[in-house]
């Protein structure tokens, strides 16, 4: 059985700011194996690092990501710690290239810039190097399934939020490698069977001792979590 790995979701989360430079660095020091984050485009078509649809929750500033520049989006500090602001997803990646960690670039996209994925997000990946360790996720199935038409070599994972009635079935006509699923979504008869099948399986967001230790039992390929630092000392001490 494989080790699971270990995703910091949107960085380092749990102890800095989501999605930042910091949280990315952070994880890494901290030694886990992958970094999830989230990526969306600016008005002018540039890919961004933030969660939310607005930029209200996390900075100083109000309205859709959507609606900004990347000039106006940059203007914008964190609140949780105002020498911070949103990255560009190439600034991620410039950093990212010497560090052997897995990429999970999670896609939020909107239906107007699903085409753009293929243009603004792939090129990036293949120019640093990095398509051997990315996974492409998205809720977005549809566009999933249109960027693994282009780069069918990168994997991808389909991120589910609700209980499925044929989940393989759904993943082999969408050709995805994984399936990324809200930790209460599927038992563990369903995640046997779906790894049997060769999936990967990877649950978010897995913050506490008891379900890390239950996804490192049921053979998870990767979780995502919040506190890197925490999953690890668990899975030091873990015994199968
Ligand atoms: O990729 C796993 C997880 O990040 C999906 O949910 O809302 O945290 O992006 P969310
Ligand atoms: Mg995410």
């Amino acid at each position: 059985m494989v080790q699971t790995k270990i995703f910091a979701h949107r960085g380092f989360s749990g102890n800095y700011p989501e999605n930042t430079m910091t949280a990315f660095k952070e994880a890494v020091k901290a030694g886990a194996d992958g970094i999830e984050l989230d990526v969306q485009f600016t008005q002018d078509h540039v890919p961004v690092i933030i969660h939310d649809r607005t930029v209200n929750r996390m900075t100083d500033g109000k309205g859709f990501v959507c609606d900004f520049s990347l000039a106006e989006l940059q203007k914008l500090r964190m609140k949780e710690d105002s020498s911070e602001r949103i990255p560009t997803f190439e600034e991620f990646l410039h950093w990212v290239e010497p560090h052997s960690v897995y990429l999970n670039v999670e896609l939020k996209t909107e239906l107007k810039d699903r085409g753009e994925i293929p243009e603004l997000i792939l090129p990036l990946l293949a120019k640093y190097g990095v398509e051997e360790r990315a996974i492409l996720s998205s809720f977005d199935h549809k566009a999933l399934h249109a960027a693994k038409q282009k780069k069918p070599h990168i994997e991808s994972a389909a991120l589910i939020h609700q209980a499925m009635m044929n989940p393989s079935k759904y993943l082999e006509t969408l050709g995805v490698e994984g399936i990324h699923f809200k930790a209460s979504t599927l038992l563990m008869d369903e995640v046997a069977e779906l790894q049997e099948k060769g999936y990967h399986l990877r649950p978010y967001t897995v913050n506490t001792v008891d379900q890390m230790n239950q996804f490192f039992t049921w053979g998870c390929e990767g979780i995502f979590t919040d506190y890197p630092d925490l999953a690890l000392a668990v899975r030091k001490e873990f015994k199968r």
